[in-house]
């Protein structure tokens, strides 16, 4: 942690003092707590975090679109940062750290004509709760398949996908992976065993973490963290294929400290400020090729993984059109 901290305040030191910045913050809390807390010790910087879901965080952004309060937007899946972008709530910034980027994350850029950059990616997947899978002699689910068996009733649980990024990553992997008619059925037989729908993408894996639920469906970068505080949680990507979410960030249009959100996101992209992800538990892929990728980031030439279409999943009426299906075929089912 020293380390981090000292690298952070070298980086920090040589932007100098700013004002205050208004940050939107979609990954989990202790992430969004470290990154404000360090970034205002060494600049100087007043900064206010407001902590929100990827789909909760575009509505505010719809609703203040007027009057914007916020400077950027921190992380959270790309799909709605790219909705975000082509419904103007986000400016063109070019980076000059984008060169340093991996290949995805500049390839975020420049699909939304540089309103919005990939801060991190991470697979989707299945957390589970081995003890409870043990005493309730289910076996470990190894695919999307297996989740929609009776046997599974009751014990899995999944986001909302109109507040969660997690939950919509889901839906478009699944309308990938099996065509969109068959994904809806799919999501149909996997309703009759979702004990509960979540505000947020990380409840699922929390509840699996407390024993409330045998299996999330869940970003398996969230696993390790859960079982870094002892809870008996493990992870697994599906044997049919699986999406990768391209964590974001963006600045948002009309910020009214337009060269503090600047600042703030020129040090996001540096390897320091992404190294206290795995600080702060979180175990996504950093996006700055030259962060140091802690070992217990999923390794990704092990996941086979689904040819995900960014810019078709995060335009805005794809996005709200499959949400709007999700609701109207799916949850309003009985159980
Ligand atoms: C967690 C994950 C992030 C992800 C975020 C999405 O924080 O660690 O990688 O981007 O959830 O949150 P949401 O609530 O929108 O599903």
């Amino acid at each position: 942690m020293k380390k981090h901290l000292l690298a952070a305040t070298l980086a920090g030191l040589s932007f100098g003092a700013a004002a205050d910045v208004n940050i939107i913050c979609s990954v989990q809390a202790e992430w969004c707590n470290m990154i404000s807390t360090v970034y205002a010790r060494t600049t100087g910087t007043k900064v206010n975090v407001s902590m929100k879901g990827s789909g909760e965080a575009l509505a505010q952004l719809i609703a203040e679109k007027e009057n914007p309060k916020t400077d950027v937007w921190f992380g959270g899946t790309g799909d709605p940062h790219l909705q975000a972008a082509e419904q103007g709530l986000t400016i063109e910034y070019k980076s000059p750290s984008l060169p340093q980027l991996h290949e995805w994350a500049q390839q975020q850029a420049k699909q939304s004509a540089y309103k919005t950059v990939g801060i991190y990616s991470g697979p989707l997947g299945f957390g589970y709760n081995t003890e409870l899978l043990a005493r309730k002699k289910l076996p470990v689910p190894k695919s999307w398949a297996d989740l929609t068996r009776p046997e599974y009733k009751g014990e899995v649980q999944v986001a909302n996908p109109a507040s969660s990024g997690t939950a919509y990553t889901m839906i478009a992997t699944l309308v990938q992976l099996m065509g969109e008619d068959k994904a809806y059925d799919y999501l149909k037989s996997l309703h009759k065993n979702v004990s509960q729908y979540s505000r947020s993408g990380t409840g699922p894996i929390k509840a699996v973490a407390r024993g409330e639920t045998a299996v999330s469906i869940s970003f398996v970068h969230d696993g390790p963290g859960e079982k870094m505080q002892g809870f008996p949680v493990e992870t697994i990507t599906p044997s049919e294929g699986t999406g990768a979410e391209i964590g974001s960030m963006s600045i948002i249009k009309g910020a009214r400290n337009l060269d503090a959100a600047k600042k703030f996101y020129e040090w996001a992209l540096t390897p320091a400020a992404q190294e206290m992800a795995a600080a702060a538990k979180q175990f996504q892929l950093p996006s700055n090729k030259a962060a140091k990728v802690d070992s217990r980031v999923p390794d990704f030439k092990k996941i086979k993984f689904i040819n995900y279409d960014y810019a078709k999943y995060g335009a805005s009426t794809e996005r709200r059109r499959l949400i709007a299906r999700w609701e109207k075929e799916v949850n309003s089912l009985p159980r």
